[in-house]
């Protein structure tokens, strides 16, 4: 376990020590377009199992692994044309693949809880694929935040939740995008595993097809997708359309709100917010309401977060 969290610069100098604490099988968080991931050597059973340990997370819940480029992705999962499709127009970017994993991949089996699948991803955020670059090996990385909890979308959520937990985190300002990737499962029909960054109308429009749902919360089909998640210490009250005594309201367009998602009803924006407001509405320890949210783009991916958020928690199974 490490004692102080280092925070390391986004520079030459950073990468390196970065990349030098993964070879020593050490734990560093670094930003991604999406959130700051918690990443280790996916090669390295020691360091994988640091994660967990780290996070509070249940040995059953794999993880998705980073590489800087598809052609990389090609030396841990059998390829497809879907697979190719997909890598072509959305990576780098927020969209991780799960494909069958090749055999001779030599990924730790922790990284995957022992499925016979994998879910990858190539980030776009300039400071992941300086690192990926640097490091030239496969990263397993989850959310950076203690299981459960509300992801981080900054450094300072990152050591706010695991400080003295992992040996540092890189300095790389706020995400862009502000949800995690949407996991698309390739392992037969092309099935929606958990909604994100790239709309869902956008992969279904270049597929041609509609992806297969599952109920959201199958656990055979995504199995951190857990009912409660994303989880605020105060109560979250979803489609408020008023502030109840003692509530702080985060909204959605033009309301009289504590914090606004988005003034202007922009769902991009919105995301963008979504885990920073949560984080500092958190802070102030009242009861929180959340304006409606329409079911659209990015919205899926917003809905689906604060629905996990308002869930009950003796529902919580660690996530
Ligand atoms: O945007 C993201 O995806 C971020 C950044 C850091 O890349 N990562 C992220 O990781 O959200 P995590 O661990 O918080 O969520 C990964 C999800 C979990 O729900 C896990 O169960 C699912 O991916 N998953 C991982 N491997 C899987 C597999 N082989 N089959 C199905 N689901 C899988
Ligand atoms: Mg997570």
């Amino acid at each position: 376990m490490a004692n102080a969290t280092e925070l390391l610069q986004a520079d030459a100098a950073g990468y390196a020590a970065a990349s030098a604490i993964w070879s020593a099988g050490g734990l560093v968080a670094f930003p991604t377009e999406t959130v700051y991931g918690l990443g280790a050597d996916a090669r390295n059973d020691r360091a994988v199992a640091r994660i967990f340990e780290a996070k509070g997370r249940p040995r059953f819940n794999p993880l998705i692994v980073h590489v800087a480029s598809a052609q990389a992705a090609r030396r841990y999962v059998e390829w497809s044309d879907a697979a190719e499709l997909l890598a072509s127009v959305f990576w780098p970017g927020p969209l991780t693949l799960v494909l069958p994993l090749l055999a001779d991949a030599g990924l730790s089996p922790l990284v995957t809880a022992e499925l016979p699948t994998l879910a990858i991803r190539v980030p776009a955020h300039p400071v992941a694929q300086g690192l990926l670059t640097e490091f030239g090996g496969p990263v397993a990385a989850p959310s950076a935040n203690p299981s459960g909890r509300i992801s981080p979308t900054t450094a300072a959520h990152v050591l706010a939740g695991l400080s003295g937990r992992i040996e540092a985190v890189i300095e790389g300002g706020a995400c862009a995008v502000g949800v995690e990737s949407t996991i698309v499962g390739l392992v037969g029909r092309p099935s929606l595993l958990r909604p994100g960054g790239v709309p869902v109308e956008s992969i279904e429009s270049l597929l041609d097809a509609d992806l297969v749902r599952h109920s959201a919360d199958d656990p055979l089909v995504a199995p951190g997708q857990m009912q409660s998640h994303y989880a605020p210490g105060a109560p979250v009250r979803l489609d408020a359309r008023e502030r109840r005594a003692g509530e702080v309201l985060l909204g959605f367009g033009p309301v009289d709100a504590d914090l606004n998602l988005s003034p202007s009803g922009d769902l991009v924006e919105a995301a963008a917010n979504l885990f920073g407001h949560l984080h500092a509405l958190d802070s102030r320890g009242a009861p929180i309401a959340v304006s409606p949210i329409p079911e659209t783009g990015l919205g899926r991916a917003i809905n689906d977060r604060l629905r996990r958020a308002a869930a009950p928690r003796d529902e919580r199974l660690p996530g």
